[in-house]
């Protein structure tokens, strides 16, 4: 098997937040690589695996799981197989959303894409076996079936919102521009962000005011994350993003900066980091994590 070097890279997060995270992130980046080692496959299939996973990733999805978890006074273990699940589908969605039919890109997280490492059938078939093992690890994990119906739910989330990205299929009364945007979105890339925070509440015993209110954060972070995407790919360079910049525009994808310019669109990421905090407002001290990382997103430029 080939040797895999985790990729790290400078963030704008504040050191005394990264102080916190970091070690949860290390720790989850075992735990990706012990559910893809234990689960037999053959070699070839392995190496594409651990590519797709454990190569860089700023592991964004897991840490809400855990944080939001942590945030109701559950213990970080409890939020370990819906976070491992999660961090696997959402490899799965880049896998597939680099091959030639979807997005076409060569690189991701500074490395090629699966696809250019490894082939079209071997990124067609790692992305299904990512799916399918996010799915038993959450079967296997003793997680609550609440767990498993949010995890199915979101990963058809982001299909649909994939499909309206790339395919169309909008009903006739969705027509203006910034609400077809908004379904992309919330779809496409806020069902995952949103069930993160759903999973580790449910996991962390959550009340309903509680769900409710980590559901409004995950919807507006959501949205915010994927605003700030369509940012990043028209204000950075190829070089520093890891990813191919420049190309919703020449894809000619319907995004935020395209629709309302890229000022009306950072003033919108402002709009929803604020709605984000106000939901976890009442948490006090215990959700002070999730308020720093939904800041770490609003200005992250990776
Ligand atoms: C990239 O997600 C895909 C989108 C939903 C915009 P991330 O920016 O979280 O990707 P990694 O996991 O850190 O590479
Ligand atoms: C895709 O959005 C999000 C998913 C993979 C579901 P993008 O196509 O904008 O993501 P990047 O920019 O390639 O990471
Ligand atoms: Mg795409
Ligand atoms: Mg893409
Ligand atoms: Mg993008």
């Amino acid at each position: 098997m080939a040797a895999v070097t985790p990729t790290r890279t400078q963030s704008p997060m504040a050191p005394s937040f990264t102080e916190t995270v970091e070690p949860i992130i290390r720790r989850i980046d075992g735990w990706l690589a012990d559910a893809i080692a234990a689960q037999s496959m053959p070699a070839n299939l392995r190496e594409a695996a651990n590519h797709a996973v454990l190569v860089g990733g700023k592991r964004l999805r897991p840490l809400l799981t855990v944080l939001c978890c942590e945030a109701l006074g559950g213990a970080e273990d409890d939020a370990r197989a819906p976070a491992v699940a999660l961090e696997l589908v959402h490899a799965f969605s880049l896998v597939h959303d680099d091959l030639p039919a979807l997005d076409n890109d060569l690189l991701r997280r500074g490395q090629p894409t699966v696809h250019a490492k490894y082939g079209e059938a071997m990124g067609v078939l790692a992305g299904d076996l990512l799916l399918t093992l996010a799915f038993a690890v959450v079967s296997r994990g003793g997680c609550p079936a609440a767990v498993i119906g949010e995890l199915s739910s979101a990963t058809i989330g982001m299909i649909n919102g994939q499909v309206y990205d790339s395919l169309g299929g909008f009903e006739p009364d969705c027509r203006r521009d910034l609400d077809r945007l908004r379904l992309i979105h919330e779809n496409k890339t806020g069902a995952l962000l949103v069930a993160a925070c759903r999973m580790g509440g449910i996991c962390g015993g959550a009340d309903p005011e509680q769900l409710r209110r980590l559901t409004t954060y995950g919807n507006a972070i959501g949205l915010m994350f994927q605003v700030v995407d369509d940012l990043l790919d028209v204000t950075q360079s190829t070089e520093h993003l890891g990813k191919a910049a420049g190309k919703d525009l020449s894809a000619g994808k319907l995004t935020f900066p395209g629709v309302m310019g890229v000022d009306a669109s950072r003033a919108h990421v402002q709009e929803l980091l604020e709605e984000a905090s106000t939901a976890i407002a009442p948490f006090g001290a215990s959700g002070r994590p999730l308020a720093e990382l939904a800041e770490y997103m609003a200005v992250r430029t990776r």
